[in-house]
């Protein structure tokens, strides 16, 4: 797909005059050159991890202008850089993450940084796995940040304790936990409806019934009998089952405000990315007394993966090249993938890091991914644009989203519907 066949696949929901409304461009004032950086980092965790680097920027004298864009896990962002980009104004970095690397990569909008990667040794440093993401035609155009888990749960443990619950390890566990605490009043299950909160549910209840190479074979290998197959359909109904223990104020909710809910002991659990855990600990709670993190009902064995990273668009000017360059390599620096993770609840992407002082649920998050890479266990994020691109994205999130928030929409043909949307990338 071409970038202008993708800007005409946006979703018209979001008028530009709005995504010019609500984005955050702010600049420090120092002497150094200035580096314009789009990302959609904006949450209290997130805001507080991304810091660190501004910080480092600074002290090497550049002047990090931000151009965040909040909102739907990034969408809002990526609309916004292919409008700039477009109009023949693309930032000096952006965030971009997944395929969307190659198809960016393939206009030939970003810059080779195979001397950072070389400087650095990435080879060395990043698994298999995640650097095949990073290059386009072999040559290295992305620098990755983390490697986040999406199947988690994040559970309040006061409120399981009060209510008597079980933490679920199975969906059956989940659901029988679900109705207890129902009945004692609070929100069972935290989810704010937006299509791609709905569909990180979703991918979450999939891994667990359809299992790793079912999962694998539908969404990756586009296997038209799972795709529209009984593990499928048993997939759909649970996410709709769930709805009846979310709350009705849902719609629209940001995710983490909805992580909120737990924090404050009015929801009991949330099933979201570790980026969650980074708003726990933006509230000073601590894992393993306040808040506990487990898989994914029925996920223990899988860890589906989702890396940010950073894209580097081709400029003229001496001094911004250098601050991309700069801003490249600190963001494999050993301290740096320290700090930075342990604030927005994802793993460091280096194998070399020492996770001594990182909490349980980093090092669970470590155990789970290892043991996962040994097994054949590690999937691609259908939900965080790891396992397809932009526009299958799109079009399964509506699918999803269409039949979570209406009853009458029929499942035979939603099941349909997950094919076609599935196979969009193909068109
Ligand atoms: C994901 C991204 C995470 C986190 C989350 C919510 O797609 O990879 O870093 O930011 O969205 O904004």
């Amino acid at each position: 797909m071409n970038i202008v066949s993708i800007l005409l696949s946006l979703s018209l929901s979001v008028p530009v005059f709005a995504i010019a409304a609500d984005t955050q461009s702010t600049s420090e004032n120092t002497n150094g050159s200035e580096i314009e950086v789009l990302h959609w980092w904006t949450s209290g965790g997130e805001a507080l991890a991304v810091k660190e680097l501004k910080d480092m920027m600074k002290e090497q004298g550049h002047n990090w202008k931000d151009f965040a864009v909040p909102g739907r896990a990034g969408a809002s962002a990526i609309n916004t850089l292919r409008i700039r980009t477009l109009s023949g104004n693309p930032p000096d970095v952006a965030q971009i993450k997944g395929p969307e690397i190659q198809e960016w990569g393939a206009q030939g909008f970003l810059t080779n940084i195979d001397d950072v990667a070389e400087q650095q040794s990435w080879s060395e440093l990043l698994p298999r796995r995640v650097s095949d993401y990073l290059k386009v035609d072999g040559h290295y155009v992305a620098v990755p940040f983390n490697i986040h888990r999406v199947n988690w749960l994040w559970a309040n443990r006061k409120v399981f304790e009060e209510v008597g619950a079980a933490l679920p390890q199975t969906l059956d566990e989940f659901f029988v936990a679900a109705e207890k605490i129902k009945a004692a009043g609070y929100i069972p299950l935290a989810l704010g409806n937006e299509a791609w909160q709905e569909a990180t549910l979703f991918e979450s209840i999939a891994l667990a019934i359809m299992g790793t190479d079912d999962f694998r074979r539908a969404f990756s290998e586009h296997n038209s009998e799972l795709l529209t197959g009984s593990k499928m359909r048993e997939t759909l109904l649970t996410l709709r089952r769930m709805k009846q223990y979310t709350d009705a104020n849902s719609p629209g909710r940001s995710w983490s405000d909805t992580t909120s809910l737990v924090i404050e002991g009015k929801a009991a659990m949330q099933i979201m990315g570790d980026w969650a855990k980074g708003e726990f600990l933006a509230a000073d709670k601590i894992a393993g007394k306040d808040f506990v993190c487990l898989p994914a009902p029925g996920t223990a064995n899988q860890f589906s993966f989702n890396i940010d990273s950073f894209v580097f668009f081709n400029k003229d000017n001496p001094q911004t090249i250098a601050s991309q360059k700069e801003l490249a390599t600190l963001i494999l620096d050993p301290e740096f993938q320290r700090e930075f993770n342990q604030n927005k609840g994802s793993i460091p992407v280096r194998v070399d890091i020492d996770m001594q002082n990182f909490d349980d649920c980093a090092q669970d998050a470590m155990q789970a991914f290892l043991r996962a890479a040994a097994t054949d266990n590690l999937v691609a994020s259908l939900s965080h644009n790891m396992a397809i691109g932009r526009a299958s994205q799109i079009a399964l999130f509506d699918v999803i989203s269409r039949f979570y928030n209406n009853d009458n929409v029929d499942i035979d043909e939603t099941l349909r519907h997950v094919r076609a949307a599935v196979l969009a990338d193909k068109l």
